[in-house]
């Protein structure tokens, strides 16, 4: 080769094997700075977070992210809750496995049971952290509906399985008084053999779900948790064959239902609830019932947590409003200055290629509004 062929192509064949050969960013960078809803999420080594119906705590000055661990190829737990930590909620560092599934043939969650939509809050009084969740034991398809609890010493974990179980057995909502429980008395299934007539849903709505798991206790499925101002922490959960929400509220420390509870939207149909406080009124988000595929969100509000609940319109703006952006709620965090609606798109078929619509909920004429963003970065 020439001297002067060589002196045009050294320094191409220099920047050639520079491009090939040097990490295009070191892995902090490949974060992006700000919320880009729907596209990859990459933690701070440059793995796309994998924290799917997720929830967030914030403990001292960092917020900590469990979420459903999803697998490539199927939607059964084969690990567990991951948990992800973050100052600023926009770099997520993977803190671990905060609850590991078991390999103990016949434990509850046992590595192939169905585990959704962990949530975590803190007991200022025992200082636990107290993780909930919707449990489907292993083979059982989704038929136990059952909610499961564990404790921990420390945000991150390890937690501590501490049973699974459904709710309220033996209980009336508190809002049954004698009158409800005279038109119970009365329903029998075997007159609403038809579901979805107007008398089926009638039935529904006056406790003929409700009727049938008394002795047993209640489904629980999709769910999220509430702390109040005043301490009192809620377990709010999909129940009666996903047709009516339960709220129910907590023992002191956080680890059972004390036996009060109030059925919301009976016979409504509502999935993946969502909720946040805002200026004395409690907002609610909710799904409809169509598995992985997403629907139009639906909204709540409520002057007291036991209720009346009122249904508005949809609250988001902007393409695909209609079936909530492609996602289904999770959570709503409240941090600093900024209400954070949080929902998953699901993949089912590639389940851990699940993404994140994380969105601001603002006020328009005092109702909370969802509008989509490209990008947009929390103020905290
Ligand atoms: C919708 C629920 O919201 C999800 O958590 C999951 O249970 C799917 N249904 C399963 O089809």
């Amino acid at each position: 080769m020439s001297k002067k062929i060589l002196k045009h192509v050294m320094p191409m064949a220099v920047l050639f094997l520079a491009a090939v050969c040097l990490p295009v960013f070191p892995a902090d960078d490949t974060t992006p700075p700000a919320i880009r809803s729907g596209e990859l999420w990459p933690d701070d080594a440059g793995v796309h977070i994998n924290a799917h119906g997720g929830g967030i705590l914030k403990y001292g000055d960092t917020f900590y992210w469990y979420g459903e661990h999803k697998a490539d190829h199927t939607s059964s737990a084969l690990v567990g809750v991951t948990c992800y930590s973050s100052k600023d909620l926009l770099h997520w560092h993977n803190s671990g496995i905060a609850l590991s599934v078991t390999d103990e043939p016949g434990h509850d969650i046992e590595r192939g049971c169905i585990l959704e939509r962990p949530k975590v809050i803190y007991n200022n009084v025992t200082k636990k952290f107290c993780m909930w969740f919707h449990l489907e034991l292993k083979g059982m398809g989704y038929s136990a509906a059952r909610y499961g609890v564990a404790v921990a010493d420390r945000p991150e974990g390890p937690f501590k399985f501490l049973y699974s179980q459904r709710a309220d057995a033996g209980t009336w909502p508190v809002e049954f008084g004698e009158k409800e429980l005279s038109v119970v008395d009365t329903l029998n299934a075997e007159n609403f053999k038809q579901e979805w007539t107007p008398a089926w849903l009638k039935a529904v709505d006056e406790g003929l779900v409700l009727k049938r798991d008394f002795p047993t206790g209640q489904m629980s499925r999709d769910m999220t948790l509430f702390v109040d101002d005043d301490g009192r922490a809620y377990h709010i959960f999909s129940s009666e064959e996903n047709l009516t929400l339960h709220i129910a509220e907590l023992t002191a420390d956080y680890l059972h239902h004390t036996g009060r509870y109030t059925r919301v939207a009976p016979a409504g149909h509502n999935e993946a609830p969502a909720i946040f406080k805002h200026d004395g009124t409690y907002w609610m988000i909710t799904s409809g019932c169509t598995g992985w595929e997403p629907n139009e969100a639906r909204l709540f509000s409520s002057s007291s947590i036991w209720g009346p609940w009122e249904q508005h319109p949809n609250p988001c703006r902007g393409p695909l409003a209609e079936k909530t952006f492609g996602g289904q709620s999770t959570f709503i965090l409240k941090a600093e200055d900024t209400i954070i609606f949080m929902a998953d798109i699901w993949r089912p078929r590639h389940p851990s290629d699940a993404r994140y619509i994380w969105l601001p909920i603002e006020f328009e004429d005092g109702m909370p509004v969802i509008r989509w963003r490209d990008e947009w970065s929390p103020s905290l």
